[in-house]
């Protein structure tokens, strides 16, 4: 038997019911916010990710699916989705004539060739957004906020935004000539990737999974104490307006995030302090790299399938419906043959209806309206239907009532 390759996910039933409320929670909240809906492909030009997600991070040196189509392309499967969102950007022009933010959100599947785990997927789905054109903080805030209000809005009240900031270029420069200094005579105590990760880009070794509870990372100098004036004054100003829409953060000196393309503000989400249920942050250099032309940007990508396991985890009661409206029951064939037409009417009149397929006995149909958790049944009967005349019958209260047949429609819009 073939079966699902590794860190995939089948989602069905349930569990697909519980994304489609995510789904409608989350799109109702970024019209709110005024963000639009982008999809972009997902495959892309293997450069578009490698540059643009930055070559000395582990997603692009360790996880991208990366292959040659028939025509000889080098193609990636899309990893994240800012990168793709500022091709579409460039290629589109919109940065020439702004007048206002570009704000774009999205809900796609992304791919990374990681050791699987709980939360952790190779195919798995990201809900982010795209803030293009301001580089005020108040930008940065409206982002975190549309963030941390999506968690809330889904149930999630125990999240916390851990912050921090990188500063601008020549921040980012000082703190990382003061880096290489501290790291240069610890560079043995270190593993081989963070040597490797020392030559390409030292801020990596920060995020290094192996390393990650060694002295040496603990009492590395943090980019906070390396802002300019002006990213210090940046980052006061944004914690500001974080105080007045009363959102719950934290500074947390450590944070640098695992891609290249960032700047200034980053930020995760994360819940009951364990894994980071989302992350962002601002990346005021990517759309120039990526053949555009000057333009401040910021943004956030929620790990979906964690936020979806955090729900179960906290016990946040989703309402979904696990009944239907009404059961057709039937024994003859001129009965069944009512219970075909019955059953589209019902169905195109907005009720969820159900019959039987497997022409199975009277007693295993009766067993089915419970399964189904049918909140009507009707058992359609030659004698009745040749008067117009059903019987419904109500399966919690056990109340029948006998109507006519073409008054059924009015009779449900009653009573559901
Ligand atoms: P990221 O931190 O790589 O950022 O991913 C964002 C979130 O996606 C993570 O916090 C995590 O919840 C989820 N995630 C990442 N990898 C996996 C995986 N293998 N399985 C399940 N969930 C995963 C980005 O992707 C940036 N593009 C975010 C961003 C948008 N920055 C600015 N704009």
């Amino acid at each position: 038997m073939i079966t699902k390759p590794k860190g995939t996910i089948d989602i069905y039933g349930k569990e697909a019911k519980i994304r489609s409320y995510v789904n409608d929670v989350l799109d109702a909240l970024c019209e709110k916010y005024n963000f639009d809906r982008i999809e972009t492909p997902v495959f892309e030009d293997s450069s578009l990710f490698h540059r643009g997600v930055g070559e000395s991070s582990d997603l692009v040196r360790k996880e991208t699916y990366d292959f040659k189509d028939r025509g000889d392309r080098d193609i990636t499967l899309r990893p994240e989705g800012t990168a793709g969102v500022v091709r579409w950007f460039n290629e589109n022009k919109l940065y020439g004539n702004m007048t206002d933010p570009v704000k774009v959100y999205y809900n796609m599947k992304m791919y990374r060739y990681e050791r699987p785990q709980s939360g952790r997927l190779r195919e798995f789905t990201q809900w982010g957004f795209e803030l293009f054109g301001s580089n005020d903080p108040m930008s940065d805030a409206e982002v975190i906020s549309l963030a941390y209000n999506a968690y809330r809005m889904l149930g999630l009240d125990n999240v916390c935004v851990m912050l921090n900031s990188l500063g601008d270029k020549e921040s980012r420069e000082t703190y990382r000539n003061a880096l290489v200094n501290y790291l240069k005579p610890h560079l043995n105590g270190l593993c081989e990737d963070c040597k490797e990760r020392f030559e390409i880009n030292p801020l990596r070794i920060l995020d290094c999974k192996v390393d990650a509870d060694s002295d040496i990372l603990k009492n590395a100098p943090k980019p906070i104490d390396y802002l300019n004036e002006e990213s210090l004054n940046r980052f006061n100003k944004l914690k500001d307006y974080l105080d007045l829409m009363d959102i719950n953060y934290e500074v947390d000196e450590s944070l640098v995030r695992g891609l290249d393309y960032y700047d200034h503000t980053v930020f995760e989400i994360k819940i009951n302090n364990s894994y980071a249920l989302g992350g962002g942050g601002r990346y005021n250099n990517l759309v120039k790299e990526l053949g555009g032309e000057d333009m401040p940007a910021v943004g956030f990508a929620m790990g979906y399938d964690r936020t979806i396991l955090a729900l179960a985890e906290n016990e946040v009661s989703i309402p979904i419906n696990e009944s239907i409206d009404i059961y057709l029951l039937y024994v003859s064939e001129s009965e069944k043959d009512t219970a075909c037409y019955l059953a589209q009417d019902l169905r195109l009149n907005g009720f969820s209806c159900e019959t039987d397929l497997f022409n199975k006995s009277l007693k295993s149909q009766f067993k089915s309206v419970d399964r189904y958790n049918a909140k009507y049944f009707i058992v359609l009967n030659d004698e009745d239907l040749a008067k117009d005349q059903i019987k419904i019958k109500d399966n919690k209260t056990k109340e029948e009532e006998t109507i006519s047949i073409n008054d059924l429609i009015d009779y449900l819009d009653i009573h559901m």
